[in-house]
C-alpha cells in the first residue's frame, strides 16, 4: 500500500443532513417549520409540474400552515434565462426558502435560483472556476432538495449545471457557503419513473461513482462512499428496470445515487466533460449521454486505473478483477438496460467531433479526469462513438 499521501496536507468536508424513508415527503411541511421557513418557492421542471408528488409536496406545506408558489418553467437542460425568471418570482413573491423537487434539472434550477436570489451578483459570477463572491452562509435562502430520480445525486451540494444560451455551453455554478439545509430521500417518489428514465438516471449515478473513484488524489471519505454507491447502484439498477415496483431496490437506488453524488465532491471525469457539452449543443439526456460514453471513456482511462479497477470490480461483485471482465460486465449492463451503442442513436450528428472536443476540454470535469486529456484525444473518444 502506498502511504505517501499521508505525508501531505488535505482538506475534506462532508455534506448535509439527510432524511430517508418511504412516504416521508408527507413530512416536508414539518421540516420547513422546524427550519423556520414559512413561505418557500417550490421549484421543479416543466415535465414534473403536473406529477402527483408536486401536489403532495404543496399539500404537505399547506397542512403545516405554510404558503408557497410553484415555479416550473425549467427545461431538461436548465437555461440561464429560466433562472432569471425563477429569481424574479422568488423576489416578487418575497419567499424565504427554495424547495427544489425533481430530477437533475429541477434540483439544479432550484439551487441556481437560491444562489442568486438574495444578492446582486450575476449568475456566471458563481461559475465554479471563479473565486466565489464574498457571501456568508446565512445570506443565502434556505434550500431543501427532494430528488425524484435515483441518478443525479445533486441533493447534497450546491453545484448546478446550466446552459449559457449566448455561448451555447454548459457551465457549472456553485458557492462554497451555499448548501442544502436538508436532503429528503423518499423512494416512493421514484416508483413511477418509466423504465427508460430509471435506466438513464441510474447509469448517471453509476458514472458518478466510477468517475469520482477514478479521480486521482487521496479522499478517504469520498473513495469509500464511491465504492458503496457503486455496489448499491450496480446491484439494484437491473432490479428496478425489470421490476419498477420493487420498493426496497428503489430505496437502494436512491441511497446509492445519493452516495455517488456525495462522492463526486472529489470531482468527475471525461464522460461528464463530454456529456455536458453534448447536452448543451444537442439537448440530449444527461444520463443517457453518460451511458453511451462510459465504457469508451473507461477504456481510454484504463492505463491510469490499474490499481483502481480491481477495487471497482470487487465492489460490483466480480470474482475476476481484471479490466476486461470489469468492462465486459459494464457493457453487458448497458445492453440489459437497452442503452444505444453510439451517439448518433441519441441524436448527436456526425461531424461534431472537433466542436465537442474543444468545448469538453474546458469543462471542469476534464480537469479531474485520471488520464490527461488533449483535444485530439477527446476527439478520438467521441469519434469512436459516431
Ligand atoms: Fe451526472
Amino acid at each position: 500500500m502506498d502511504l505517501s499521501p499521508f505525508l501531505e496536507n488535505h482538506s475534506w468536508s462532508f455534506p448535509v443532513p439527510i432524511e430517508y424513508g418511504l412516504g416521508r415527503l408527507d413530512e416536508i411541511g414539518h421540516f420547513c417549520l422546524k427550519k423556520n421557513c414559512s413561505h418557500p418557492l417550490v421549484v421543479t421542471d416543466r415535465g414534473s409540474a403536473d406529477l402527483p408528488y408536486v401536489k403532495k409536496l404543496i399539500d404537505s406545506l399547506t397542512k403545516a400552515g405554510l404558503t408557497s408558489d410553484l415555479f416550473f418553467d425549467v427545461s431538461p437542460n436548465p437555461r440561464d434565462i429560466e433562472i432569471e425568471k425563477g429569481k424574479s418570482l422568488f423576489l416578487s413573491g418575497e419567499h424565504d426558502a427554495v424547495v427544489a423537487i425533481g430530477g437533475g434539472s429541477g434540483l439544479d434550477a432550484g439551487k441556481a435560483i437560491g444562489l442568486t436570489a438574495n444578492n446582486s451578483y450575476e449568475l456566471w459570477d458563481f461559475e465554479y472556476e471563479r473565486t466565489s463572491p464574498p457571501i456568508d452562509e446565512n445570506d443565502f435562502p434556505m434550500l431543501i432538495c427532494v430528488p425524484t430520480t435515483a441518478g443525479t445525486g445533486a441533493e447534497t451540494e450546491s453545484t448546478a449545471m446550466l446552459t449559457d444560451t449566448i455561448d451555447q455551453v454548459k457551465r457549472c455554478i456553485w458557492h462554497r457557503n451555499f448548501k442544502p439545509s436538508l436532503a429528503l430521500l423518499d423512494p416512493e417518489l421514484t416508483v413511477n419513473l418509466p423504465p427508460h428514465l430509471t435506466a438513464w438516471t441510474g447509469i448517471d449515478a453509476l458514472t458518478h461513482a466510477i468517475e469520482a473513484y477514478s479521480v486521482p488524489g487521496l479522499h478517504p471519505l469520498c473513495d469509500s462512499i464511491a465504492l458503496q454507491g457503486m455496489e448499491l447502484v450496480h446491484h439494484c439498477l437491473p432490479q428496478v428496470y425489470s421490476d419498477p415496483n420493487n420498493i426496497s431496490a428503489r430505496g437502494g437506488m436512491l441511497v446509492g445515487s445519493c452516495l455517488s453524488g456525495i462522492a463526486f465532491l472529489k470531482g468527475l471525469g471525461l464522460a461528464h466533460a463530454i456529456s455536458h457539452m453534448v447536452g448543451a449543443l444537442y439537448d440530449t439526456h444527461h444520463g443517457l449521454t453518460n451511458a453511451v460514453l462510459l465504457c469508451s471513456v473507461l477504456r481510454f482511462n484504463a492505463p491510469t486505473l490499474e490499481k483502481k479497477i480491481p477495487k471497482m470490480a470487487n465492489a460490483i461483485g466480480l470474482k475476476d478483477h481484471s479490466p476486461e471482465q470489469f468492462f465486459a460486465n459494464l457493457e453487458n449492463l448497458m445492453e440489459e438496460l437497452d442503452i444505444p451503442r453510439n451517439l448518433l442513436d441519441i441524436g448527436v450528428p456526425s461531424g461534431c467531433t472537433q466542436k465537442v472536443a474543444e468545448l469538453a476540454i474546458r469543462d471542469i470535469a476534464a480537469s479531474t479526469n485520471p488520464r490527461e486529456v488533449t483535444v485530439p484525444l477527446i476527439a478520438a473518444v467521441v469519434e469512436s462513438l459516431l
